[in-house]
């Protein structure tokens, strides 16, 4: 399945089965053969995959060398960065030469921010190893890295060339992450897609991984399209997380994970929307059944209270009127402004 994303600068994604050892040739549509490639991936992937990948870059007539770094988030961060730069500043590589990222978000993230800055910018692929990274990191051309004080809060907009996406490698990815990837897939479901939300309520996501990925990110592309430096339409795949990233920060951004997070705001979204009248009764019931069948949790043991005190307003609120997102049906969606207070009513 090929997925095109029409942003400032056109790629496709290929999801594929086996698409791990054809890396090389889908390179080669963007680059000579002589050229240097860099591979980055992390001390959990690379023994999984690296030769596969490195293999098929050298096969197709590219120059490689490679750059591993300490698997987990704890290393987004610059230092790992400037150790890339580093390694491909004793390289060699010129503006010409391309990086390939190989792992889940976190070498997605540094490698595309290492790309969009070395050199001021270099060429990317993309090669996503875990279900976030898959199904919705791969579109959207955030790269960047986390700071000691907060999240996310360095990074640069810089697209692939290409995104390849090898559905089998999700069979390695430990139970935690492919739950966490889980609920933003349920998510894009919800927000945009009733047969994506079904075959899930069938149990797609443990059968067709292929057609689930495939959907998911067409999805994500659908939205970033239509607003690529995220500053309105693309709210909408917040859809979960006010209440989420609240529940996050509770819980110190341990124990519960982004998705279970999610997951749990999707169901306090419905709730919310049922009591406003804006979502249609029973919708709550189904997307905690969805959630349940894959084992994510579906509530919390904060008050609604506490939920609501530790909501953050968004970087385009004004005042305190919090962007909620609610689904008037499952595969629809919208942007309702409402302040703290009437959101803990309606909870
Ligand atoms: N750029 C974006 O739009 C975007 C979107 C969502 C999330 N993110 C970022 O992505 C990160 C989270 O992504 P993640 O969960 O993939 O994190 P991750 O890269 O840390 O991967 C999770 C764990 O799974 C391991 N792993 C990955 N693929 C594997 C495989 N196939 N087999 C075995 N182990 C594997 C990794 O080594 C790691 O230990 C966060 O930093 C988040 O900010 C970015
Ligand atoms: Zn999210």
């Amino acid at each position: 399945m090929v997925i095109d994303v029409k942003t400032q600068r056109p790629y496709s994604v290929t999801i594929e089965p086996g698409a791990l050892g054809r890396v090389g040739d889908m390179a080669r549509k963007h680059k000579k053969p002589g050229t240097k490639a860099m591979l980055i991936s992390d001390t959990n992937v690379f023994p999984l995959y690296g030769k596969k990948a490195l293999a098929s870059l050298e096969g197709a007539g590219f120059i490689t060398s490679h750059f591993v770094f300490e698997a987990g988030e704890a290393h987004k961060q610059l230092s790992t960065v400037c150790d890339m730069y580093r390694a491909l500043s004793e390289g060699g590589f010129t503006r010409t030469d391309f990086i390939v990222t190989l792992g889940g978000g976190v070498a997605g993230d540094m490698g595309g921010f290492a790309a969009a800055t070395f050199l001021r910018g270099m060429d990317f692929m993309q090669v996503p190893t875990s279900l976030v990274a898959q199904a919705d990191a791969s579109v959207g051309g955030k790269t960047g890295v986390d700071l000691p004080f907060g999240k996310n809060l360095v990074g640069a907009f810089h697209q692939p060339m290409a995104v390849v996406t090898d559905p089998e490698a999700l069979s390695t990815l430990p139970r935690h992450y492919f739950n966490d990837g889980l609920g933003e897939v349920i998510k894009h479901g919800c927000i945009a897609d009733i047969a994506l939300f079904e075959a899930l309520e069938q149990g797609a996501a443990l059968e067709d991984l292929t057609q689930v990925v495939g959907r998911s990110i067409a999805i994500k592309r659908d939205f970033v399209e239509a607003d690529t430096r995220d500053t309105g339409r693309r709210m909408i795949l917040n859809f979960g997380h006010t209440c989420g990233h609240a529940l996050e920060k509770l819980h110190g951004f341990q124990g519960l994970s982004h998705g279970e997070a999610v997951g749990i705001g999707m169901v306090m979204a419905c709730r919310a929307g049922e009591r406003l009248g804006v979502t249609e009764p029973g919708t709550g019931e189904r997307v905690k059944a969805v959630l349940e069948k894959y084992g994510l949790p579906t509530e919390d043991h904060f008050s609604k209270e506490e939920v609501v005190a530790a909501t953050a307003l968004d970087k385009k609120s004004d005042g305190d009127t919090l962007r909620v997102i609610l689904i008037p049906r499952i595969g629809e969606s919208l942007i309702r402004p409402m302040s703290r207070q009437e959101l803990l009513s309606a909870l």
